[in-house]
């Protein structure tokens, strides 16, 4: 783990690799995601009959998509389980580093967390070496630089580094900028599946507001002759209004942190310096002076005009200088996912549904739903 002059560092040389302008190159392989996954939607799916397990489907999506536009490689986790770069993700994401509790402990004592190691060892190791090899490949190669991947990100980044004794001396290496790589990886994987797996959850249970939802897309790319562009997104209020209301009940992470800089005074109470500061986002997200009915998912409060709660009562981003690097990328992807999606099958119940989202148990930072199994039945 970083600590707070390693991570400003690392924010001002990676964070610019996210901006809007080098997403929009990236539409066709988004796109390409989102069509395999709606493939094996149909194929699985039996009509709609069959209820599929979502994690399985969205996190095959995300891992192909973190895989394709971070590092340049082509898999299909679906039908590749064996490759060694799926089974060495699949060992962070099913529950070794999310059960870790040292993670939570280091996470509410920030001077150990430099001690701290975010992930397995040997799979950090797999994944440091991988990159660095990737990074050889491409440095040889004549497009270093065109792809706008992670990969020519962090060969940027490195060169900056070059002779710069203010890095040196903070500990700013290749090796730390490799491992901050995983880090995106693994954050950028796990909360754009559960992001998608919670807005189809709701679509399911509310097919009225499926069918609106369906009709807005279809108005907006008739203007594209039914091709999905960057520009339709940002013609789609009713949809970006049902994505918010589902990640203001399953926010995929569960808590921010933030540490008292200096003697904090409100009201009657003192935050004391070093103080660490946990925000809690489920509860947080369920307060009902901010949003009456807490429980029930209503996409119309969060429409233009409609807009009631204090914008620091919804937070699935976080907020300031440390709000997520990839929210406007992860939005892209769920967007991307969900109108291929709809566009192609309606999302329905099946006898397999629950009533009610469960999430693995324990003190966690990111919430993982469990058991969403739903059915898809092809349009045409
Ligand atoms: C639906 C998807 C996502 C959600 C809900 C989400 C949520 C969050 C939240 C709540 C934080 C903490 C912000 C704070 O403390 O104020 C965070 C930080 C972060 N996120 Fe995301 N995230 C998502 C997708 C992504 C993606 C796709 C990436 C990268 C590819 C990413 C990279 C990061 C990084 C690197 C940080 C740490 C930023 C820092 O400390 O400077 N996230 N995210």
């Amino acid at each position: 783990m970083r600590t707070d002059e390693q991570w400003k560092a690392v924010r001002s040389l990676l964070g610019p690799g996210f901006t809007g302008r080098r997403m929009k190159n990236t539409v066709d392989m988004f796109l390409e995601c989102a069509k395999n996954l709606t493939k094996m939607l149909k194929r699985d799916g039996e009509e709609g009959k069959k209820g599929l397990d979502l994690s399985r489907y969205f996190s095959s999506f995300a891992f192909d998509v973190f895989a394709s536009y971070g590092f340049g490689l082509e898999v299909s986790s679906m039908e590749d389980a064996e490759n060694p770069f799926v089974k060495m993700a699949n060992r962070i994401f099913c529950t070794e580093s999310f059960n870790n509790p040292l993670i939570t402990i280091a996470l509410a004592f920030p001077e150990i967390a430099s001690y701290v190691d975010m992930f397995p060892p040997d799979v950090n190791d797999f994944f440091v070496n991988t990159i660095k090899d990737i990074i050889d490949i491409r440095k040889q190669n004549l497009d270093a630089g065109t792809r706008k991947d992670y990969i020519d990100l962090i060969l940027q980044a490195i060169e900056k580094l070059t002779g710069n004794e203010e890095y040196k001396q903070i500990g700013i290496t290749p090796k730390l900028l490799r491992e901050q790589l995983i880090f995106f990886f693994i954050v950028g994987y796990d909360s754009v599946k559960t992001a998608m797996s919670s807005t189809s959850y709701y679509f399911a249970l509310h097919p009225d507001i499926q069918s609106q939802v369906r009709m807005e897309i279809l108005d907006a790319i008739k203007e594209t002759d039914g091709e999905i562009r960057h520009e339709t997104l940002s013609k789609l209020p009713l949809f970006d209004a049902c994505i918010a209301e589902s990640m203001r009940l399953i926010c995929p992470l569960n808590r921010l942190e933030r540490v008292a800089k200096l003697d904090f005074h409100y009201k009657n109470i003192v935050i004391p310096k070093g103080a660490v500061i946990q925000i809690p986002l489920y509860a947080l997200h369920r307060e009902p002076e901010e949003f009456p009915d807490p429980e029930e998912w209503k996409p119309e409060r969060f429409l233009e005009g409609n807009k009631t709660h204090d914008p620091y009562a919804y937070l699935p981003f976080g907020s300031g200088p440390r709000i997520c690097i990839g929210q406007r990328l992860s939005q892209e992807i769920v967007h991307y996912a969900m109108v291929h999606i709809l566009r192609e099958m309606e999302i329905v119940r099946t006898p397999e549904t629950p009533e009610k989202p469960e999430f693995h148990p324990g003190y966690r930072v990111a919430i993982q739903p469990i058991n969403i199994v739903l059915g898809f039945r092809p349009l045409h």
